[in-house]
């Protein structure tokens, strides 16, 4: 048995490893700690993003929801698993690229990666120190979970992306600028993301995440040709250094389309955009957890689209002994919580 369970909880991490036959489907749903929920809200008008992100004690309190009133998600609706309260773009920050997130744009660097004469500034063997909130975040909430904790990190193509546009962009066409023109330096870029990832995660396991997912939203910006010679190569770095402790899942929005390259990097699970077929990608990946695919904008809709959708789901993977039903991607700030509360009425009947 490749992976310890020490939960009251088991359906998450079972499900994970194919071995899931107590006909209840896992549940945790993509940004399930953020800004629909009114608790959230609540902590954000007082504090920036960063200073949650980086304060054990409120990151701990937005990822494992007390049971105390105002009640918080894990208890509201009970998930079968708690993802950490963090970003992606935590570890180019710690890379001293100044990260802030800003009302409308979103995520902004002050220093970002202009051409690849700047890989000097982020190039180091090591974690910088200023990231051990991390560990002390993940130490508090194991003492008060009783589900699994899912720990996360960018995929190196997404987060180089955001290190080279400075911010969110549409098209991504800086850094395909980067991958066009400078092949060499982007593989560089890639490399030194790839192995600070891996000990990134691995300072996560080991203060106890049970699972990681690893975030590569934006690949779909990337050719299969350039996802196999300019990514992949690092994806599979990562998930072979990690999967010996806890297991892997891969999300992309693009994990339809590059579903044969991603399973060939063996990792445990993928989390399939809502794009995907489930039952198809369940035909072509007998061995592999499955992840997904619930599109987040029906939660915006009537009380019987969620419910018909949710069905559709669940009856297309029925007895799967390892599927997990989450979102295609994370959840819309504007999902009423009466909407979250159907879907989950509607997976657990
Ligand atoms: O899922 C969770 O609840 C855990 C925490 C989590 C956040 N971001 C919190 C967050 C996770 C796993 C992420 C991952 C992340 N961050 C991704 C990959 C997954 C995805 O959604 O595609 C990406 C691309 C980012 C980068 C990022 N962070 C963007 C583009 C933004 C702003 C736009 C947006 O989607 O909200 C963020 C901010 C962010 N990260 C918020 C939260 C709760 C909102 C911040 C706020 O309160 O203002």
């Amino acid at each position: 048995m490749p992976f310890a369970i020490a939960h009251k909880n088991t359906h998450f991490l079972s499900a994970l490893r194919l071995e899931n036959r107590s006909g209840k489907i896992p549940l945790w749903l993509m940004r399930q700690a953020g800004r629909y929920l009114p608790e959230y809200r609540a902590i954000r008008s007082r504090h920036s993003f960063m200073e949650m992100v980086q304060t054990p004690k409120i990151a701990c309190e937005i990822t494992t929801q007390p049971i105390e009133t105002p009640p918080q998600p894990i208890r509201r609706f009970q998930f079968d698993a708690a993802i950490l309260f963090s970003d992606i773009l935590v570890l180019p920050d710690a890379l001293g690229l100044g990260l802030t997130f800003e009302e409308k744009l979103g995520p902004v660097f002050k220093y970002p990666l202009k051409t690849p004469l700047d890989l000097h500034r982020i190039e180091q063997d090591t974690l910088p120190p200023c990231l051990d909130y991390i560990p002390e975040t993940i130490e508090l909430i194991k003492n008060k979970l009783d589900v699994p904790l899912i720990g996360f990190a960018g995929a190196p193509f997404t987060v180089a992306s955001y290190m080279i546009e400075g911010g969110t962009s549409k098209n991504l066409l800086k850094t395909k600028k980067w991958v066009v023109n400078n092949p060499q330096a982007f593989k560089k870029l890639m490399e030194i993301l790839s192995d600070l990832t891996i000990q990134y995660l691995q300072m996560q396991i080991n203060a106890g995440v049970n699972a990681v997912q690893l975030f590569d939203t934006w690949a779909g910006a990337l050719s299969s040709s350039q996802m196999k010679e300019l990514s992949l190569p690092y994806i599979e770095k990562i998930i072979r250094a990690i999967e010996p402790s806890v297991p892997v899942i891969f999300f992309s929005k693009a994990c339809s389309s590059f579903a044969e390259l991603i399973k060939g990097v063996n990792p445990q699970g993928i989390s399939f955009d809502i794009n995907a077929d489930l039952r198809r990608m369940r035909e072509d990946m007998p061995h592999l957890a499955i992840q997904g695919n619930f599109d987040p904008d029906i939660l915006l809709g009537s009380q019987e689209a969620i419910r018909k959708e949710a069905r559709r789901i669940v009856d297309s993977m029925q007895g799967d002994p390892g599927f997990i039903f989450n979102l295609g991607h994370g959840i819309h700030p504007e999902t009423p919580i009466a909407a979250v509360q159907t879907l989950i009425e509607e997976v657990r009947r």
